[in-house]
């Protein structure tokens, strides 16, 4: 496990988490106070909703929805951060390695897109 810390969960792009499983994490675990106890007021929140689009979208891409997980754990509740590492580890370890070049990317390290069909004129 590696640790990055941010100041808010609300700080987590989601294009960082993607960035980490194409750089070869098998997983990404986002933590985050509670509901309501943002220092940022709402962070947590706008957490929440990147989470969910993040989670609809990777779906779409074929990656098990066990690899990104997102905890409610403030900085006093090391025990419950711990647990949830320990569950996702397991997790993700029944899985196996996420080998995202084959099952996201095109092979080549691009994104797949959709060849635009383009008419002769
Ligand atoms: S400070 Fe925003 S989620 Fe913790």
């Amino acid at each position: 496990m590696r640790a990055i810390r941010v100041m808010c969960s609300g700080r987590v792009d989601p294009q960082f988490v993607l960035k980490a499983l194409k750089e070869g994490a098998d997983g990404v675990l986002i933590a985050g106070c509670h509901p309501g106890e943002c220092h940022y007021v709402e962070g947590n929140i706008k957490a929440l909703r990147r989470f969910i689009l993040l989670k609809r979208m990777l779906a779409q891409l074929g990656v098990e929805e066990e690899r990104v997980q997102l905890v409610w754990a403030s900085a006093s509740e090391g025990k419950i951060l711990a647990e949830a590492v320990d569950k996702m580890t397991e997790q993700v370890r029944a899985l196996g390695p996420l080998r995202w070049q084959e099952t996201v990317l095109s092979g080549n390290g691009q994104w797949v897109e959709a060849t635009p069909v383009l008419e002769e004129v």
